[in-house]
């Protein structure tokens, strides 16, 4: 059982890479599976490179290949411009159409007021479910307010973690029996031939 954590960030230090910290933190201890966090000021640079798959160098495409391997994805990006960064969109991008197929999401972001915490709902989940992605419902939103030093500051954050994790270890028997070929077949032609 393999967890990566994708945070959107494109500065350090960030929030949301301590969100996705604790997120990945929290469900590896309570699954005992390994678990790696990629940020996007990191990886953004190099995936830049490309614009297309076909374009991808070996870093970028190893940066790719660990992201469709992965069982559970922790999907995370501070609010820009009322939607997830332009950093992470690039990535997912880059991910072939099928690969999500029935992985299990924990969403998560962060933003400078609670207004924007429906983003999760109307933007990144979506994304999702152009995937065919199982995302988890309960999501982690936190403010700037939420947060001192750049740790998490406030008890409600970590008691919905627990929250989105609990309900990860419970669907995960159940997800082990979607099939990518299963449900890919359903995908219009259209897309499929685009993608
Ligand atoms: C370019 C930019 C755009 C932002 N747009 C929004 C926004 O639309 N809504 C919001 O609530 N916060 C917005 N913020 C605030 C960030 O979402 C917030 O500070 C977030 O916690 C930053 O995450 P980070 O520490 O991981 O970089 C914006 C910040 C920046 C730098």
């Amino acid at each position: 059982m393999k967890i990566i954590g994708l945070s959107g960030n494109v500065k350090r230090p960030s929030r949301t890479a301590s969100l996705v910290e604790a997120i990945v933190s929290v469900a590896r201890d309570r699954l005992g599976s390994k678990g790696q966090v990629i940020e996007l000021v990191d990886a953004a640079p190099t995936l830049f490179r490309a614009l297309r798959s076909d374009q991808l160098d070996a870093e970028g495409r190893a940066i790719i290949d660990a992201v469709e391997a992965a069982d559970v994805l922790v999907v995370a990006s501070p609010v820009y411009r009322a939607s997830y960064t332009g950093a992470l969109k690039h990535l997912f991008d880059l991910v072939d159409y099928r690969a999500l197929t029935g992985k299990r999401v924990i969403l998560a972001a962060t933003g400078g007021t609670p207004l924007h915490g429906l983003m999760i709902e109307h933007q990144l989940r979506p994304l999702f479910g152009f995937f065919n992605a199982l995302t988890l419902p309960t999501a982690v939103y936190a403010t700037e307010a939420d947060f001192a030093d750049y740790g998490i500051a406030n008890p409600a954050v970590l008691d919905r973690i627990e929250r989105a994790v609990s309900e990860l270890a419970h669907i995960l028997p159940a997800a082990d029996q979607v099939t990518t070929a299963g449900v890919s077949s359903h995908r219009p032609a259209r897309i499929a031939a685009n993608a």
